[in-house]
């Protein structure tokens, strides 16, 4: 393993094996039990730094780093210094003169985890940058599908909807092809990065077309936030035409799953009663990301085996 995780690049598939494997081991270890811990972090400090809004992620990484025993700080930029004009750099300082060993970071601007790796001796985790990459969210993703289908290798892989914005989207196309999964991205074309014919995925504007081939369907959220144009018609027109309501859902195969990152917008990309199926993992993905975020932060900060 790399010192960092900055992007799902940086993990060959001897690694991304090894992190699902020991997400797998952590998760066995801790069924069952009444007290969900183990020692191995003690005494370490984990920093999360959070520049953006999050709710699953930075809940998760703050439960894997205590179910490891690490200390634990929650920095969010909101109510900081950062709020008086410091900077990543100094603000990243400041936390390593205070022994922090580790740094997850959300940030709004891609590549910040990057310049943050440049200047601390820390390990840095990257919790989403931009629209840039989410490593950890694809390792979560691909664990809850081999789980699911206990596989991974050939597995069939829908990803559809707001891929232009998505950090989700670039970190699962990488992930999913080290992993020997195929990928079909499908979105309206003003929805789709410049440049994706040169990712390792397949393209299709066609969401009906393609959904009896797949074992996954992801469905990404639209993400409004991030649109500076208008990108589509309207909410209606782009449910119509690339949301996965129950109809779309018959199509589907006998053991195809149903997946989404969170936060969804029911009605739009995914119907409410698509997201309560029993074909969706959406719940199941987030109990699955503590265990893989603890085997990132047990990899990286190299505890011994406890
Ligand atoms: C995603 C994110 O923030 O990139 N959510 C998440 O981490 N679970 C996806 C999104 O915001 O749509």
């Amino acid at each position: 393993m790399k010192r960092h995780l900055l992007e799902a690049g940086d993990l060959d598939r001897v690694d991304a094996t090894l992190v699902l494997d020991t997400a797998a081991q952590i998760e066995a270890a801790l069924t069952g039990r009444e007290v969900k811990k183990l020692p191995t972090l003690r005494g370490r400090t984990v920093v999360n730094l959070f520049y953006e809004d999050s709710t699953r992620t930075r809940i998760s990484f703050e439960l894997a780093a205590k179910r490891l025993s690490a200390d634990v700080i929650n920095f969010s930029a909101k109510g900081s210094s950062v709020s008086k004009g410091e900077s990543l750099k100094d603000t990243a300082l400041t936390l390593e003169a205070m022994g922090s060993d580790a740094i997850v970071i959300r940030h709004g601007a891609s590549g910040a985890p990057h310049q943050l790796a440049s200047w601390v001796r820390g390990s840095v985790v990257n919790a989403g940058d931009g629209t840039h990459e989410h490593p950890t969210q694809a390792l979560l993703d691909a664990y809850t599908i081999r789980r699911r289908l206990g596989r991974l290798e050939g597995v069939r892989v829908a990803i559809v909807g707001d891929v232009l914005h998505s950090r989700v989207a670039r970190s699962n196309v990488v992930l999913l092809h080290t992993l020997g999964a195929e990928v079909t991205l499908i979105a309206p074309p003003t929805l789709l990065p410049v440049g994706i014919g040169s990712w390792p995925a397949e393209v299709s504007y066609d969401l009906d077309a393609v959904l009896p081939k797949v074992d996954v369907v992801m469905m990404l959220r639209v993400q409004a936030e991030r649109m500076t144009a208008s990108f589509f018609p309207s909410a209606r027109e782009y449910s119509r035409r690339y949301g996965l309501d129950a109809r779309r859902m018959a199509v589907l195969g006998d053991e195809a799953i149903v997946m989404h990152p969170g936060p969804m917008n029911r009605g739009m990309e995914i119907a409410a009663d698509v997201a309560d199926s029993v074909r969706s993992t959406i719940v199941e993905q987030v109990g699955n990301g503590v265990s893989v975020r603890m085997a990132v932060l047990y990899l990286l900060l190299g505890g011994a085996p406890s």
